[in-house]
């Protein structure tokens, strides 16, 4: 993992050795770079109880969809390897404990599905407590191998997110025009995932195989994921970018200066409507009325075919102080009155009708969504 410094190598352009989350060898200890502190710092925290891997989650330690998936994963294997140890022949005991850590895993944040499908498979693995014979004959797996199994599925989610993300960026990059001019919004990036990134893994691919592909940068508000992140990811790949205010994004557009939108999701309904970083449908909405191609990625992991549409997705809303105290707000009073009312919801729903196409490492979607997406993620589900 890179050390303090190499935050500055990024912002010169430089090769930058980072490394959003991972697992100690004893499996007991997860690492996770401490996003709160990007661009400025590079610094890591190291947690050992599935209670501290939630809070960071919470506190947006670490953050993006895929990242939280494969964070959760990770607690609940940390979680599920104490519990074995103290519990070695106590099977409900330990039982009490894995279920215990899922649910404050599963209650750190609402949108992204995909920190629900991880608990939910590796959750899998657990024999049903009755044995799943039905008269309680089966014999049990042991404690300390349930852990085993479950950080060695964690282990493989971390894997396989990699994968994904790159076939994503093949089939994405495919769509682009040559010399494209992308606008981005929030953060995909290797920050958002395991590595590559989703919409910003196919600007990288994109531009490995051509060197006139740029981006314009979506500073997101309120969190300023796009400028704090997405400019340090882009800078230390060296891929031409321009940061702008989120509202230049219609000026942008109206003025021929995008030949497409990428951007990520947390969740996306069975009809293709699409939760993403707040100020997302803003762009899509100006996009659409330009005639601009607006395209979601996202891993299959992100589909959540169980709701039908975009009004069944929970929107998480965060506190007042990300907006009256920006970055924590620098020592200062803030850039609102005190006590100025709030409103902060984290995401936004695309309607299904704005997006062109929805990028998934078994695919390309196009519409109508409630057609195409099930059958990826079905393959991806076979694998
Ligand atoms: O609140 P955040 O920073 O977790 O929101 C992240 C986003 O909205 C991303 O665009 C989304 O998770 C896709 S990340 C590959």
């Amino acid at each position: 993992m890179a050390g303090p410094g190499a935050a500055t190598a990024a912002a010169a352009g430089g090769t930058l050795d980072y490394e959003t989350v991972a697992l100690s060898d004893d499996g007991k200890t997860v690492t996770l770079l401490d996003q709160r502190q990007l661009p400025h710092t590079v610094t890591y925290v190291h947690l050992t109880t599935a209670v501290a891997v939630a809070d960071a989650i919470r506190s947006m330690v670490v953050r993006g969809a895929p990242a939280i998936g494969a964070t959760a994963a990770y607690g609940l294997a940390i979680g599920a390897t104490a519990a074995a140890a103290g519990h070695p022949s106590d099977d409900a005991a330990f039982r009490d404990d894995l279920a215990a850590a899922a649910s404050v895993l599963r209650a750190s944040r609402p949108t992204a599905v995909n920190l629900e499908w991880a608990l939910d498979r590796l959750l899998r693995l657990v024999t049903p407590a009755d044995g799943g014979g039905g008269g309680g004959g089966a014999k049990q797996s042991s404690p300390a191998a349930v852990a085993a199994a479950l950080t060695a599925d964690a282990r493989a989610i971390a894997r396989e997110d990699v994968d994904i993300n790159r076939r994503m960026g093949a089939l994405g990059a495919a769509l682009l025009p040559p010399a494209a001019r992308i606008l981005h919004h929030c953060n995909t990036g290797a920050l958002a995932t395991v590595g590559h990134g989703t919409a910003l893994g196919v600007i990288r691919s994109a531009y490995a195989a051509d060197p006139g592909v740029s981006v314009w940068v979506n500073e997101t508000r309120p969190r300023l994921q796009g400028a704090r992140l997405t400019a340090w990811e882009l800078a230390a790949a060296g891929i031409p970018h321009t940061l702008a205010v989120d509202s230049a994004a219609a000026v942008l557009l109206r003025d021929g200066r995008v030949d497409a939108v990428t951007v990520g999701a947390d969740r996306v309904a069975a009809n293709g409507d699409t939760a993403n970083k707040i100020g997302t449908l803003a762009v899509a909405i100006s996009a659409g009325h330009y005639n601009v191609p607006f395209y979601v990625v996202a891993p299959a992991s992100t589909v959540d075919l169980a709701c039908a549409t975009g009004a069944g997705i929970p929107v998480e809303e965060r506190g007042a102080e990300e907006v009256t105290h920006p970055c924590g707000g620098g020592g200062t009073d803030g850039v609102a009155p005190p006590g100025t009312r709030v409103f902060n919801p984290a995401f936004d729903v695309t309607s299904a009708s704005l997006i062109t196409a929805i990028v998934t490492e078994e695919g390309v979607a196009r519409p109508p969504f409630s057609e195409s997406l099930p059958p990826l993620v079905a393959a991806a589900a076979a694998k």
